[in-house]
């Protein structure tokens, strides 16, 4: 075995096994990149974008999270403005009919919260000073609870509500 001292025809030797994980490597890149290329156009999983900026002191005093709850835009098209607070959110329980699509407009009025609907694609940060926002198509009947996703404080996990989805 003899060993090769010039650097110059050593440099593009790559170990056989070094290249088997380079091509593994871009293989997963492109498999991810797939991946959320179906999520994001064939799923309809959305990235929650910071809406609007708020105040957390004054936003329950003033705009529309002050009258917190549900509004119908049109049949079947409906908004939610929630706001979450240690240790609840308002309003914890809201009804629209099978088939209606939701947009949910959530922010927080103190500490980090989550909202996260159960059987939904809707999971977000709930920020104090930012509004999360996200739609849903309800197209089945029944209970979808929300809960708090992020840890609030002592009686975080008594933070939760539900939607009621009507025949
Ligand atoms: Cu709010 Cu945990």
């Amino acid at each position: 075995m003899t060993t090769k001292a010039s650097s110059s025809q050593q440099s593009m030797h790559i170990d056989p096994y070094e290249k088997t994980w380079m091509i593994i490597s871009v293989v997963l890149i492109v498999v991810f990149g797939i991946a959320i290329f179906i999520a994001g156009y064939a799923m309809g999983f959305q990235v929650p974008a910071p809406e609007q900026k708020v105040d957390p002191k004054t936003v329950a005093k003033e705009g529309p999270f002050a009258n917190p709850g549900l509004r119908e835009l049109a049949p079947g098209r409906y908004e939610v403005y929630v706001l979450s607070k240690i240790w609840s959110f308002v309003p914890n329980e809201i009804t629209v009919p099978v088939g209606s699509k939701v947009t949910f407009y959530v922010t927080s009025m103190d500490v980090q919260h989550g909202f996260k609907i159960l059987d939904t694609n809707i999971s977000m940060q709930i920020v104090p000073g930012q509004v999360s926002k996200l739609t849903h198509t309800f197209d089945k009947a029944g209970e979808y609870k929300f809960i708090c996703t992020e840890y609030c404080g002592a009686a975080h996990a008594a933070m939760f509500g539900k939607v009621i989805v009507t025949p």
